[in-house]
């Protein structure tokens, strides 16, 4: 039996595929490339030894996915499969929804019509809007979200929720993540954005190589320590092997499950700059600048549920985040483009 894992030639797909295939999983990978370049998963062989299987097909496409399903024996999906950008998806609400909303809905019915009722969704700690408690428990109620990006996640979140109630033979993880950051240990995939990152990592591994001049800091004048947006920041690995302790879960046919896959701990932006640093040895220099419209000062994580139930934690700290996220970068300053 396969795990059918939508938008594996990302980000996270990549690493979660090798942690899969690490594990002994069959894995089958769908992505349309849209933000994504099928020589990660030419790495990703690389790095397991292994080939994966890959379709190069859209989630809206139903008759795609239907041959995925006829030709692979599937009996649970990873659906990382979306588009992120949360300053773009104010821009084109109608992709966004398109893409993400639609896109899931073919998903599901044709997982429907295979009898194949185990998902794990990639949620995301945005769902929390400003939270109401910090650290962040899986309890707090959902927040005002700010940006079509976000909608769609707490709307997937609603439609799998109601799945699985309608229908109680599904199981439904839905993986509340908070700032993945970091690669895999070879350097030879990682974070690959288009154009000018918006992300914060992405952002000082750039200017750390020398693609882009100084880091912005979108404002000091935060109630933190420092002044500056605290976030909870993710190994990448710890995150992909979340996914793997998750398809082990939907062994016990739990119904409907959230978890926030986080670290609990906070770093500021500051904090992020003096890590890179110190892990480094490279320079980052940055500028105040005015905060970003839609940030907030503070996010973390309170991660027991997933030490409970699924037995995770993340290990890795800042130190080798930066460190790898940096492996990554100097080896491939272009990303996956030679
Ligand atoms: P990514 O863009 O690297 O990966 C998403 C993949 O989905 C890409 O390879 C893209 O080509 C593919 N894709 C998009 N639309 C598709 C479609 N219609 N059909 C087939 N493939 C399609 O992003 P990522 O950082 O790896 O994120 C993976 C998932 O996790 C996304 O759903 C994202 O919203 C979610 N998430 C990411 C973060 C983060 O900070 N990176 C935080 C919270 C949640
Ligand atoms: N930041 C800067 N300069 C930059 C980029 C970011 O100062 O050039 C700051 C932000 O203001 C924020 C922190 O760095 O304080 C982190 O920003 P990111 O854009 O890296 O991450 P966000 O927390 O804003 O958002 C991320 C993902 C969203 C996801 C959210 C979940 O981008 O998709 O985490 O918490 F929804």
């Amino acid at each position: 039996m396969a795990v059918l894992v939508t938008g594996g030639a990302g980000f996270i797909g990549s690493h979660t595929v090798v942690e899969l295939m690490n594990g002994g999983y069959d894995v089958v990978v769908v992505d349309n490339l849209i933000n994504s370049s099928s020589k990660s998963l030419d790495r990703v062989q690389e790095i397991t030894g292994k080939p994966v299987k890959f379709y190069k097909a859209d989630i809206l496409d139903a008759a795609a996915l239907d041959k995925i399903f006829e030709e692979n024996e599937i009996d649970s999906v990873i659906h990382f499969a979306g588009l992120k950008a949360v300053g773009e998806s104010v821009q084109k609400p109608w992709e966004y929804y398109n893409n993400n909303i639609t896109g899931s809905l073919v998903l599901f019915d044709v997982m429907k019509k295979h009898g194949v009722k185990n998902i794990i969704f990639s949620s995301s700690a945005t769902v929390y809007g400003t939270p109401a408690e910090i650290p962040v428990t899986e309890k707090c109620p959902k927040g005002e979200i700010t940006n079509p990006y976000g909608q769609t996640k707490s709307m997937l979140e609603q439609m799998l929720t109601d799945i699985q109630k309608a229908d109680p033979e599904w199981n439904v993880i839905l993986l509340r993540y908070f700032n993945p950051i970091g690669a895999h240990k070879s350097g030879k995939i990682g974070e690959n954005p288009n154009g000018i990152p918006n992300n914060l990592m992405p952002y000082v591994t750039q200017v750390a190589v020398g693609k882009l001049k100084c880091l912005g800091v979108f404002g000091d004048d935060y109630d933190t320590p420092d002044g500056t947006g605290v976030r909870d920041y993710i190994h990448v690995v710890d995150l992909a092997i979340g996914h793997v302790k998750s398809i082990e879960k939907l062994k016990e046919n739990p119904g409907l499950k959230i978890y926030n896959l986080g670290t609990g701990t906070g770093y500021s932006v500051l904090d992020i700059v003096k890590n890179f640093e110190a892990a480094t040895g490279v320079n980052v220099p940055y500028e105040i600048k005015p905060r970003r419209a839609g940030d907030i000062a503070t996010n973390y994580a309170d991660a027991s549920l997933a030490k409970e139930e699924l037995g995770w934690v993340a290990e890795r700290g800042i130190k080798e985040m930066c460190e790898d996220a940096w492996r990554w970068q100097s080896n491939n300053p272009n990303g996956f483009e030679e």
